[in-house]
């Protein structure tokens, strides 16, 4: 088969596989990332085919909806792909891709090792940010039965990824958490400047809540 068409059954695979998911990583989430990536990855003259792979697999199975088991969704990527003709090394680079992708606290580095990855990467953490990024976190939120915010607990800079994923907090912290850190951690130009202009609107969205909540206006 050709890429086009094993492109088509995994869009297919996917869309089936998160079709009603209401915590922010539906079928949607995916078709972003997926189209964000393939931007960035003709400015970047990276494999379009590797990318889309990686794109449309990245969140089949997320480790924080897997019981914490991190290495689900590479898994899950592998075992599809395995059910289509590839070329040899394209399992592997699309598994190291899904696997290496997730941010995991604020002190713990996630380096990526090729170019393509890199795209993904800023892709999938570009709708973690701006307006839907902010709708998504408070979705997130909402699904887990966070609070929206109590001045009384204050963001945890998470060092290890075990720290970072048995937190429970609030959805405003995690803005802190994570979502303003990631505009310094953007791998590609245009990821760094898409995150920019994300990152000003959150800011903003977070001015207004303060002042809000202290009735100010
Ligand atoms: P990544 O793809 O970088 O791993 P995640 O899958 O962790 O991103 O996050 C998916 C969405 O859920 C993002 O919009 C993220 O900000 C949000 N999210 C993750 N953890 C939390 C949390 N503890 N509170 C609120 N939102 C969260
Ligand atoms: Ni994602």
């Amino acid at each position: 088969m050709d890429e086009q068409g094993i492109i088509q059954k995994t869009a297919d695979h996917v869309r089936v596989l998160l079709s009603g998911d209401s915590s922010g990583h539906d079928w949607f989430h995916v078709e972003r990332v997926r189209n964000t990536a393939l931007a960035i990855a003709r400015e970047e003259g990276a494999d379009e085919f590797i990318v889309d792979l990686a794109a449309l697999l990245h969140d089949v199975a997320d480790w924080k909806f897997a019981d914490g088991d991190h290495t689900a969704s590479p898994r899950a990527a592998r075992r599809w792909l395995e059910t289509q003709e590839l070329v040899p090394g394209v399992i592997e680079h699309v598994e190291e891709i899904v696997a290496s992708l997730s941010f995991k606290g604020a002190g713990v580095a996630t380096p990526m090792r090729t170019l393509e990855g890199q795209i993904v990467q800023d892709a999938d953490r570009l709708d973690a940010l701006g307006a839907i990024g902010i709708a998504r976190t408070f979705a997130y939120g909402g699904h887990k039965g966070q609070a929206l915010h109590d001045p009384a607990i204050p963001p945890q800079m998470h060092a290890s990824f075990e720290a970072y994923k048995s937190n429970v907090g609030t959805t405003i912290n995690h803005f802190y958490e994570k979502l303003l850190l990631l505009k310094d951690r953007m791998n590609t130009a245009a990821g760094k400047r898409l995150a920019a202009e994300r990152h000003a609107f959150m800011e903003r969205f977070l001015e207004q809540f303060f002042a809000e909540w202290q009735g100010q206006r």
